[in-house]
């Protein structure tokens, strides 16, 4: 059975919290996922990498941080020194995708790559040999807490496919976007094996009853698939 990965949001966490947050989950939870936005690649601002510098110490996961920002090549450096573990960049904000993704593993980090919407996976068996993950965007990214776009869960297996039919086989899939404890099983049995969650997690009442929710529902799901 393959083991499902928890990768809470810290962008619908209280930010003046985050670091509280971070140690109430961190039992709980596989990975941190850290939402970085440019104001131009999508229409919001998040985090720069003095956020990631500053959550660094209060956790010994990894940090995964999603850089939804226009010619992300500009800015794996920065973040690979202010403690980023896992960087995704998008396939849609860089004519050189391949090398992106090379510098990510040359600098020892763990590269993925994220695919909006209405991208197709095509073209990632060429890019993909040195990357470990892809980012199944499953809300146009740019806001928290947006509704989960359905025709995801075929998007998730076409993905799979194309990842099985090209030898990428050991590459992961993330769902990222509207992703809770009722839907988190269907993306497990689409071919997720990440799931990243943002409101229904960081911000939930309670975080860490609402991790062990998603947690127990990508189970219950994996068991059975
Ligand atoms: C969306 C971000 C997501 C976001 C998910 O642009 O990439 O990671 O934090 O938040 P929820 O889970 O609330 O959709
Ligand atoms: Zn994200």
């Amino acid at each position: 059975m393959t083991e499902i990965q928890i990768a809470p949001s810290l962008l619908a966490a209280d930010k003046a919290r985050i670091g509280e947050v971070m140690g109430q989950l961190d039992d709980h939870i596989d990975v941190f996922h850290v939402d970085v936005m440019d104001g131009h690649f999508v229409p919001n601002i998040s985090f720069g990498p003095s956020l990631v510098e500053s959550v660094r110490p209060h956790t010994e996961r990894p940090l995964d941080v999603h850089l939804m920002v226009e010619r992300p090549e500009r800015w794996v450096s920065a973040y690979r020194e202010a403690g980023a573990d896992w960087i995704s960049v998008h396939a849609e904000a860089t004519a050189h995708l391949e090398r992106v993704v090379s510098v990510i593993r040359e600098s020892g980090g763990r590269p993925g790559v994220a695919l909006n919407p209405a991208t197709s996976p095509a073209g990632l068996e060429y890019v993909l040999r040195n990357g470990d993950f892809v980012v199944v965007m499953t809300v146009n990214p740019g806001f928290g807490g947006q509704s989960f776009i359905e025709a995801s869960y075929r998007k998730i297996a076409a993905v799979r496919r194309y990842l099985d039919d090209s030898g990428l086989d050991g590459v992961d899939i993330q769902v990222d976007g509207g992703v809770g404890a009722g839907n988190a099983g269907a993306c497990v049995t689409a071919g997720a094996t990440i799931l990243v969650a943002g409101s229904a997690i960081t911000g939930a009442p309670d975080p860490v009853a609402a991790a062990q929710a998603l947690r127990e529902s990508a189970r219950l799901m994996a068991a059975n698939s």
